[in-house]
């Protein structure tokens, strides 16, 4: 997709998705978590934006040893159309930059595509 682009998210990213976390995201992760999360020093948030409009937002944690990935949700009307995967990306990269060599993640047994999104990464 042109125009999209990956950036650390911001507080006023923040501002602008947690109002639509529930209609927008599925409710998939509470905005006071969310807001705590910025202010995490081991904890990392990205957001894509296709012509600077949020369109999915991913996060990590640090622990000592590996890292952690806490989300990754893309606007309803934005799914399948990749962005999902570039986020992912965007993460495996940010782990090899802060020199970490494992990454883990939890995804639900019954939600396929996030498992699909997982099992395509290379790393
Ligand atoms: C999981 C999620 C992030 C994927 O984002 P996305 O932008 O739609 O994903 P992509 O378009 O990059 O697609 C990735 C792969 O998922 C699979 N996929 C995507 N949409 C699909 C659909 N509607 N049906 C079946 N498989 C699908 C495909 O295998 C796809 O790869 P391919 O296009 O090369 O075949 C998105 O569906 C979402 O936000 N879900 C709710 C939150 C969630 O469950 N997050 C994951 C757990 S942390």
């Amino acid at each position: 997709m042109d125009n999209l682009e990956i950036s650390d998210m911001t507080i006023s990213d923040f501002d602008i998705i947690s109002p639509i976390l529930f209609s927008d995201y599925d409710n998939f992760w509470s905005a006071e978590t969310l807001k705590s999360e910025l202010h995490n020093e081991n904890s990392h948030y990205i957001v894509a934006k296709l012509n600077n409009e949020v369109v999915g937002f991913a996060g990590i944690w640090k622990s000592v040893d590996n890292i952690h990935i806490t989300n990754i949700v893309v606007k309803k009307n934005y799914r399948g159309n990749g962005i999902g995967t570039l986020l992912l990306q965007k993460l495996i990269e940010l782990t090899k930059k802060l020199k970490f060599t494992e990454l883990t993640l939890e995804v639900n047994a019954n939600n396929q595509i996030a498992r699909k999104l997982y099992s395509k990464a290379r790393i």
